[in-house]
């Protein structure tokens, strides 16, 4: 779905939150990745109103900039971070420590020790093995800190393979039902003098569209609180239940989310108080106001006679196609009367690397701009530096005006990373 302040001039140019994007071309240069600003903060809202502002973790791995971090800051936002990378710059940049939960199947113990002595909101335990090194940094710094507990809720959810994280096979989280769980929370409860369990996480996966699979999942978080309830005694602060959202235009808004997972959990939870729900949005708030403009540098025929248009990015800064099978919708700017089929390949030396094919556009020249849509989440989280080719510049438009968030990485980037 293309930005909400996205749309087309009288002439065929492509306009964004008021600014020419033919004119941002120019000025920042492409590939460039372009946020609509106000699109941004308002899903943020509609987020805010379903959960409460307190309630709601950016997942930082869909897109992390300082910019994203001030406007989730302002909107009274948490942070998700995965990684000790992910943490240290959202600290460096001054988010609030206390806003911020910290996942990651692995946790150095140099980023939990980060975690206890900065305060963040919640260490979350991904592994049995992981409670003896966090009870053990809590103990060595003096801080009772905040642990959640990731379930494996064991959930089939219909999506590509790799964006399933709650399903059985799933690496992520402790498996309920082989009695794992149950293990790991009897180890959190008998270190309550070092740390505080406060509840649990779930993440089913990404990209979901139906309610059923985020039902499911945080009905089988409620049935594990009884069962918790009922062996220890044990009742949760805190539900944090993942993100996973998806943007189709059948998707569930946010209210209709934390309604089902209201539903899913009263029968389970009737022993006590309802725990405070959270959620985790990426790809729901960042991906639709985000854009990736391209200049098409050729067009050629292949042997088999169909239409190639080549651009000048591609897999570097929007992995995607290749990883997940991705079909992001596409634009040509200016639009020409008539329409053309054509496959659309990056620049890169790998047959994997199309953007789209088989899909129509109008007409398109080289020297044409081509308008990818909704790849604002994991497109710049993701980018490499393959064959040497620079991560694009991140520029927030509002009101007509340009707001660069990063710069382009350069040759002079890379030579300083040289030992010689
Ligand atoms: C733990 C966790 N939370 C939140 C998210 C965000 O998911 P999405 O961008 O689909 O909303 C992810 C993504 O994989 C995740 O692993």
């Amino acid at each position: 779905m293309p930005p909400r302040y996205f749309s087309w001039d009288p002439d065929g140019r492509a306009n964004l939150a008021g600014a020419p994007v033919s004119g941002l071309a120019s000025a920042f240069g492409t590939p460039l990745y372009l946020y609509d600003e106000a699109d941004l903060t308002e899903r943020i809202a509609t987020y805010v109103q379903a959960f409460g502002a307190e309630n709601v973790a950016l997942a930082g791995k869909a897109f992390l900039t300082g910019r994203l971090l001030q406007l989730a800051q302002e909107a009274g936002l948490g942070l998700d971070v995965v990684s000790e990378g992910e943490l240290e710059f959202a600290l460096r940049l001054g988010f609030p420590a206390e806003r911020i939960i910290m996942h990651g199947l692995y946790k150095p113990l140099s980023a939990l020790r980060t975690a206890a002595r900065q305060g963040v909101g919640f260490v979350v335990v991904e592994s049995p093995g992981e409670v003896a090194e966090v009870v053990d940094v809590a103990r060595q710094e003096k801080v009772k800190v905040p642990v959640l507990l990731r379930l494996a809720p064991a959930v089939d959810v219909h999506t590509h393979p790799s964006l399933a994280t709650g399903a059985p096979a799933s690496q992520f989280g402790v498996p309920i039902a082989d009695g794992q769980a149950l293990e790991t929370v009897r180890r959190l409860i008998a270190a309550e003098d070092a740390i505080a369990f406060k509840g649990y996480h779930m993440h089913v996966g990404s990209q979901i569209s139906t309610l059923d699979p985020f039902v499911s999942g945080a009905a089988a978080v409620g049935d594990f609180v009884r069962t918790v309830f009922s062996e220890t005694g044990h009742w949760p602060e805190v539900l944090d239940l993942g993100g996973g959202l998806g943007i189709t235009s059948e998707s569930p808004a946010p209210s209709a989310l934390r309604e089902a997972y209201e539903v899913a959990l009263a029968g389970s939870l009737s022993n006590g108080p309802m725990p405070r729900l959270m959620s985790e949005p990426g790809r729901f708030i960042v991906s639709p106001p985000g854009v990736t403009i391209y200049h098409i540098v050729q067009r050629k025929t292949a042997a088999d006679g169909r239409t190639y248009l080549i651009v000048d990015g591609g897999m570097s800064d929007g992995p995607r196609p290749a990883l997940y099978g991705a079909k992001p919708d596409v634009a040509v700017s200016p639009r020409r009367d008539g329409e053309e089929i054509v496959d659309i390949a990056g620049m890169h030396c790998e047959s994997g690397d199309i953007v789209r094919r088989d899909v129509t556009v109008t007409r398109a020249e080289v020297g044409d701009l081509l308008i990818v849509f909704d790849t604002g989440a994991y497109n710049h989280s993701m980018a490499s530096h393959y064959n040497r080719v620079p991560v694009p510049p991140v520029v927030f438009v509002k009101d007509g005006v340009a707001r660069p968030a990063t710069r382009r990485d350069n040759l002079s980037d890379w030579l300083r990373l040289e030992v010689r």
